[in-house]
Formats: C-alpha cells, structure tokens, sequence
C-alpha cells in the first residue's frame, strides 16, 4: 500500500509556514522564551511544539488532520478505527475498561497483568476475576493464559463484562489468542488487547499474530517500545459491534490530556509513516539479523528462551526480536548479569531473577547487533572462567498468590497508615506494589500481605530489583486501616 501524503506533518508545516503572530499557547512559543542552553537541546522539537488551534486540529475531537492521520493508520492496521494516544498503553487501556465496565461489573485478566490494568480496575470500580498463569519452569517466566482456564472461569462467573488479555508478553510470548477471542465472543464479551509490545507483528510473517488478527475488540499498542515513535506516544485500534464507541471517547479524553503533545502526535504519525514505506523491510532485515545472533549465541553456550525449547502448548508463537539470556546457566542472577553487561556498555532493556532481556527494534542494523554479539560472547567467556560457586534458590512469584479481601476500589477508597514493614504481615494492602519492569503488581489495594510477599520483596530487593511503591526504601508499607 503506498502512501506518501502525512496529514499531520503537511498541516503543521503549512501553518509554520503561515508565520502567523502566535498569540496562544504553549508559552515558550516555539522556543523563543527558551533559555539558550535549553534551546540547544529542545529547539527542533520546539518549533513544532504546537497547540489546539483550528489549523492543528484537536486530538479531542478531531475533524481535521488529526483525523485523517488516525483514519491512514486504521487503515495501516486494517482496524474500524484507530486513536493516537498521548498517555501511553497505560491511557488507551485506563480508558478502554472505563468504557465497558462500571462498578459491579466483573472483569477477567490475568493476575499478571501490567499495572495501567490494575489501575483500570481500580477506576472502574470492577471485580477483578484473575487466572493466574502457568510458570515454565527454567527461565521462571509465566506462559500465556490456557484457552481452559479462560473457559472455566467464564462458567463460573455470569456477570464478566470485559476480559483483558496481553499479547505479546514483555519477553514475546504469543498464546492461543484466535481460539481464546472465539471462545469470549461466543459468550458475547469483548476482548481487549494489552499489545504494548506488539505493533510490529502485523509487519512480518514471522513473529505470531496479532490481536486484531485474532478478532479482539480493542488492541492498544505501544509503538514508542518498538516502532519509532516517542516515549509515551501510542495507539489504540477497535473493531467490531461490542466496543461502546462514543464512551470510549469520552473516557479517552478523560484519561489524557486536554493540552496533547504535537511532538508525541507527530511521532506518532512518522511512526505510522515509516511502517506504510521502508518499516517492513527494516523489521525484517533486523529480525534476519537477530536470528543468527540467537544462533551463534546459542553455538556459544548461551541458554534464551525459545519457542523450540519451551515445550508448552500454550505458546503459539515467539518474538525473536526480544532476546532473553537465561545467566542463572552462568551462574548469575538477571540483576548481577545486567551489572556486568552495563560495565561492558551494553545496557539491558530488563533483568530479573532468570535472566536478562535484551530488545531489537528498527533502529539497530547488521552492524550493531554484531557488536553486541562480540561483546556478549567476550561476557561468556569471561563467565565460565569463573567458579559457579553461586547456589541459586528459585524464587517465584508464582507462589505468592496474595488472598483478596477487599474489592481494589474499595481498598483505594479506604482509610490508610504507613506501618514499619516487619508489621505489615496479615495486614490489607493500601498500594500497588510492583517490580519495574516488567511492571507486574505483587501485591494490589485489598490484598492479604502474606510472609512469603514480605520475603520475596526483601529478597527483590536485596538483588538489586527496582520496586515501585510508596516507600521504595521498604521500611514502610502502606495498609489499610478497616483491620
Ligand atoms: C505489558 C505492558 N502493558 C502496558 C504497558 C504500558 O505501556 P505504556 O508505557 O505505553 O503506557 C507496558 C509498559 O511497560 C507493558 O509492558
């Protein structure tokens, strides 16, 4: 499909152009009142650091070539309709559970699931109906959701309203999602699809298929994690006769901005641009590229995850741009591997228990990911050298399991204290507690905190995992007051 014409980009230019007399926001004024030493680094971005003005469309209600960007982009994808999101995933999916749940409602995910769900939960007053997931048991990583676990719950609870499922995972695990949105539908629930690190798939035959591929309702997607566009600038596509349209809007601009980023726009759109011309071809010289890094790593003694070796059937498919070393084969927990590969310039995009995860986007050709080879190959050789006199206990968080007591709102809503976090066993969770990235609530608002929650934080903590909380220092927890 060719197309060369960026509505976007044209109108902002041609109101450039204009050399209007700006007497309207933002007050920096294309960079003028800019201090220089500022305007050195920001300058370009400046420029176009426009406002909501009849010539620039508003992202709120657009009509003019806000939306004839979003309609090429529908297109691109082959969805009913697409929006630019100026909050990240986490908005478009905030905003996509406000728009199909209200308080009562149950909602089933996966007890897994990326905070901005938990999040939506909380501001949608619904009950959370969690599957917990599979873990395979050499890298500790959870699997995709079984399409029966899906089946059972949907017998046993009458009232689930929405169901959330994310596809890819952050490590590029793909399940069975055309069976598991037939199954949803045929109990006429829509699906929406948490695909942050999945606005690649629809551009290569080999990474696995994509939600709106699979028949989901709604698909939000972070292009800033793997296309080209800018932190915090991502889509959200639907499809279909179950999404509620006009409260999908209004909860949109409820979740965003009033005031959107021009930059994050027009990223947005060069994103878009990008994948209509050389994207493809880019992603799939890189993905040619990291398939041979795999296999010469592999030659070399390193353990990654891999579709071949997982042996599950839950897992349809693997994005092989993601590249996870399992170190605790050298001997290394992920934090300790991820130390040692950032002396040797090479900065990991997540390190956990098991291993590092390292990302191949459009960005890095032949060449780069060569060097990173050279460079990962000398870290094995320096490895092995090395007594593995480390005994490494597994730790999962697969067994915390924490009981729920009170309904996530209700937690948020309920009166709070901090308590020294040796006290906080048996107590009520009055906070989101989780381990960045990935990114995955430990603990929610209204869940029992167990010893073996306190354990596994202390021990995160203690190699060096970054905790997101209130107090990330740990001395204190914050908990609900009603026990
Ligand atoms: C699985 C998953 N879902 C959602 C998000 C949120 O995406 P964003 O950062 O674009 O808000 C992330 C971000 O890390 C993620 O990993």
């Amino acid at each position: 499909m060719k197309q060369n014409n960026w509505p976007l980009k044209q109108a902002l230019e041609e109101f450039r152009n204009l050399k209007q007399m700006p007497l309207h926001m933002p007050g920096h004024k294309q960079g003028r009142s800019l201090q220089a030493e500022w305007l050195h680094i920001l300058g370009q971005a400046a420029i176009f650091d426009y406002t909501e003005i009849p010539a620039t469309d508003d992202l709120a209600q657009p009509i003019g070539p806000i939306k004839k960007s979003q309609e090429l982009l529908a297109q691109l994808y082959g969805a009913d309709q697409s929006f630019y999101l100026i909050n990240g995933t986490s908005g478009g999916i905030m905003a996509s559970m406000l728009a199909h749940l209200k308080a009562g409602d149950e909602v089933l995910l996966s007890r897994n699931s990326h905070r901005s769900i938990s999040q939506g939960v909380i501001l949608s007053g619904a009950t959370p109906v969690y599957i917990s997931p599979e873990f395979d048991e050499k890298h500790l990583l959870p699997l995709p959701l079984s399409t029966q676990a899906i089946e059972a719950k949907l017998q046993e609870h009458q009232n689930i309203r929405l169901c959330v499922l994310t596809s890819p995972c952050y490590y590029g695990l793909i399940g069975d999602l055309i069976e598991q949105v037939e199954l949803l539908h045929k109990y006429d629930i829509p699906v929406l699809i948490d695909e942050a690190h999945g606005a690649h798939l629809n551009f290569s035959k080999n990474l696995g298929i994509g939600g709106l591929e699979a028949g989901a309702d709604l698909v939000a997607q972070s292009p800033h994690k793997i296309l080209s566009s800018f932190t915090q600038s991502s889509w959200l596509h639907i499809q279909g006769p179950r999404v509620d349209k006009e409260r999908l809007k209004a909860s949109l601009r409820m979740m965003q901005s009033t005031s959107a980023s021009y930059i994050l726009l027009l990223s947005l759109e060069a994103a878009m641009a990008q994948m209509y011309t050389d994207g493809p071809e880019k992603l799939n010289t890189m993905l040619d590229n990291v398939k041979r890094l795999r296999q010469n790593l592999v030659n070399n003694s390193f353990s990654l995850l891999n579709l071949n070796e997982l042996n599950s059937n839950l897992v349809k498919a693997h994005d092989i741009s993601k590249v996870y070393i399992n170190t605790l084969e050298f001997g290394l927990k992920g934090y300790e591997a991820a130390e040692l590969l950032r002396a040797k310039g090479i900065e990991p995009e997540l390190s956990d228990y098991a291993g590092v995860l390292l990302m191949f986007t459009l960005a890095d050709d032949r060449a780069f990911i060569e060097q990173v080879e050279t460079k990962l190959l000398q870290f094995a050789s320096e490895q092995k050298k090395k007594p593995r006199s480390q005994k490494t206990e597994p730790l999962s968080w697969a067994d915390l399991q924490p009981e729920i007591i009170l309904n996530p709102r209700e937690a948020w809503f309920a009166g709070k204290e901090k308590v020294s976090f040796d006290q906080t066993e048996n107590r009520i969770a009055g906070e989101t507690i989780t381990i960045y990235p990935p990114g995955v609530p430990i603990v929610l608002p209204g869940e029992l905190i167990s010893k073996e929650i306190l354990t596994y934080l202390k021990q995160i903590k203690a190699q060096g995992g970054n905790i997101v909380c209130d107090d990330p220092t740990l001395n204190t927890l914050t908990i609900c007051t009603t026990n």
